[in-house]
């Protein structure tokens, strides 16, 4: 986006988990084409509750929204965590990690301005540390992704995955390249009719709720952000 010659390479993110002997990355593929606002698929990925809603056959659970979520503000950024405690894994997760009974699931995500978000995802069995269970015991991983808005109204969404288990497992490169291919399609898809509702009803009236914190804190620092800029175009 803008002028390459006023991009600054320094400002972009380390995301060291691409480049690491003990993260496996796989690359997303093309970027999605979303019709919708960056900013909406950056509220969506600060609001995981909605993989109960969108993702029930894949990495959604039913109980997801019933645990409470901590959201912290950095100087340029919002942390949004979950841990979903002694639950049964996600279809995907179960499968992934060959888990047996419940987990505890934990779901931290980070947006970095100006439009950078990071999840950190996976399961452990429960009451074994979360992130920190033993290696060989959990699915763990990072999905990094970067909005780069087209228009107003329009995203190339690029993202790639980088994992901590089974890193030498070639079926493992293509569940994360084709399993989470489809589910963020499933993201696409209701990301589209939201921009379009908004596009029908621009004046109507939002309501928001507590998970709905860290995406409006966000909105908040770009916007100061955008302002302090001034019209750069
Ligand atoms: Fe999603």
């Amino acid at each position: 986006m803008g002028d390459p010659d006023a991009a600054d390479p320094a400002s972009v993110p380390a995301w060291r988990w691409m480049d690491h002997p003990e993260w496996r990355p796989v690359r997303g593929g093309p970027p999605f084409h979303v019709e919708a606002s960056y900013l909406l698929l950056n509220d969506n990925l600060l609001d995981l509750s909605h993989v109960a809603y969108v993702h029930a056959g894949s990495i959604g659970t039913g109980n997801v929204a019933d645990f409470p979520i901590l959201s912290e503000r950095g100087e340029d950024f919002v942390r949004m965590s979950r841990m979903v405690e002694d639950s049964p894994p996600p279809p995907l997760y179960g499968r992934m990690g060959g888990f047996e009974g419940n987990v505890d699931r934990w779901q931290v995500a980070v947006s970095t301005l100006p439009a950078y978000n990071t999840v950190h995802a996976g399961c452990a069995p429960p009451g074994t540390g979360g992130a920190d269970a033993p290696d060989g015991t959990k699915v763990e991983f990072f999905n990094l992704n970067a909005m780069t808005p087209e228009t107003e109204t329009t995203t190339h969404y690029f993202y790639a995955h980088a994992r901590s288990f089974a890193l030498d497992d070639p079926a493992m490169d293509e569940s994360f390249r084709v399993d989470f291919r489809r589910v963020f399609g499933e993201d696409i898809s209701i990301l589209g009719a939201q921009q379009a509702n908004i596009d029908r009803q621009p004046d109507a009236f939002s309501i928001d709720i507590n998970v709905d914190g860290p995406g409006l804190a966000f909105r908040r620092m770009l916007a100061r952000r955008i302002e302090e800029e001034g019209d750069v175009r």
